[in-house]
């Protein structure tokens, strides 16, 4: 059976670069066409040396594909996404230029004017976790940023249950991939190295989708959510930790409650593939180069405040290995499929 081409809008990218592996890892799909505007003309193996196995040039347009992941900046990626919609083509879009449904929300987050609002409500929200029967019968899928996949994946079972008060905090560390390849004087490496720093404290771009899909989970909370980002000295992972006060009554006390709490986590996520629920607090690295989202929920005990840690790798489960998720669950493959690999450790 022929396999199905695909094709990555913004190859010379962190995250289209990572899209590019894990294509060619793929059993079931071709990687047939990948663009480029710095890198046109040259071969994807000279321009990224651990690609050198691809045999692939890099273009300024995009060739003849019947699936597209475009991991263009926002703005320039709704731009590109609209004609492959128009000629039919199922897209998967990383950038965030599809994830809000509100699209007066693009003006005031991304100072942008939304060129299709009323694709807004048509694309489906690309976490498999909670969405993976839309998903499945989607044309756009709209990948979740990074952030939000670590603080959604962590929240999402006490906010359904209702467990938790409105009022959470969301404390996120992110290596400096995260702020993806473009030249940046704050990811220069003596600025970056041996230092740690918490930004965007007047709020983050990704608060909005934080709180929209918490909403959508549990629509009477009246979510109050302080997020607070911070940029570690590291090139990959985040590192996500989440407090709550917990709702009294809801759990048991004392050890029995933690208990019951990752009881209630691993009923909440059944066999989900990519999702493990841990005893211990996990690291960054125990999800390096892997599509895993590892999730440790435990209670503060003297305060009775619910605390969740989770981990992801910012580029795989936080970006192109989510993409490639959802691209599996588009064309009908096993969810799994090409992602299959464990964390690289130590
Ligand atoms: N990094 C992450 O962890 C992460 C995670 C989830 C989602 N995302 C999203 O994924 C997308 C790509 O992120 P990234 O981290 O891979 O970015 P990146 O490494 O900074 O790559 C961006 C590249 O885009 C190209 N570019 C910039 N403006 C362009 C334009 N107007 N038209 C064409 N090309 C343009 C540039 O490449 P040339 O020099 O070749 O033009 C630039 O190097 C973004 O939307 C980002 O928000 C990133």
């Amino acid at each position: 059976m022929e396999r199905v081409k695909v094709g990555i809008i913004n190859v010379t990218g962190y995250i289209g670069a990572e899209l590019a592996r894990l294509v060619y890892l793929h059993p079931e799909v071709e990687l047939a066409s990948v663009t480029g505007r710095s890198a046109a003309g040259q071969e994807l193996g000279k321009v990224f040396p651990h690609l050198s196995d691809i045999n692939c040039l890099i273009t300024a347009e995009l060739g003849d594909v019947d699936f597209a992941f475009s991991a263009m900046p926002h703005k320039a990626s709704a731009e590109v996404i609209l004609p492959l919609l128009k000629r039919g083509v199922r897209v998967v879009d990383i950038s965030a230029d599809f994830r809000l449904k509100d699209a007066s929300e693009y003006k005031r987050w991304y100072d942008f004017v939304h060129p299709a609002p009323g694709l807004l409500e048509e694309a489906v929200y690309g976490l498999p976790e909670l969405y993976r029967d839309k998903i499945s019968g989607a044309q756009l899928v709209a990948n979740p940023g990074c952030y939000p996949t670590g603080a959604l994946l962590a929240l999402a079972p006490a906010v359904k249950e209702g467990l938790i008060y409105p009022d959470i905090i969301v404390d996120s560390k992110s290596g400096v991939s995260g702020a993806g390849r473009i030249l940046n004087l704050v990811t220069h490496y003596s600025e970056a190295s041996g230092s740690a720093s918490a930004y965007s404290l007047d709020g983050h771009r990704h608060l909005p989708e934080i709180t929209q899909e918490l909403e959508m989970l549990n629509p009477e909370l009246f979510l109050e959510v302080t997020f607070v980002p911070h940029l570690v000295p590291m090139a990959r992972g985040i590192l996500t930790s989440c407090y709550a006060k917990l709702k009294e009554g809801k759990l048991a006390e004392g050890e029995k409650g933690k208990e019951e709490l990752r009881q209630l986590y691993r009923d909440f996520y059944g066999d989900e593939p990519f999702i493990r629920i841990l005893d211990a607090s996990p690291q960054t690295k125990h999800t390096w180069g892997s599509n895993f989202c590892l999730i440790h929920p435990t209670i503060d005990l003297r305060t009775n405040r619910l605390v969740v840690i989770s981990c992801i790798d910012n580029l795989v489960k936080g970006g192109a290995g989510q993409a490639v998720q959802n691209m599996n669950l588009m064309l009908g493959l096993s969810e799994p499929t090409g992602l299959e690999a464990l964390a690289i450790y130590p």
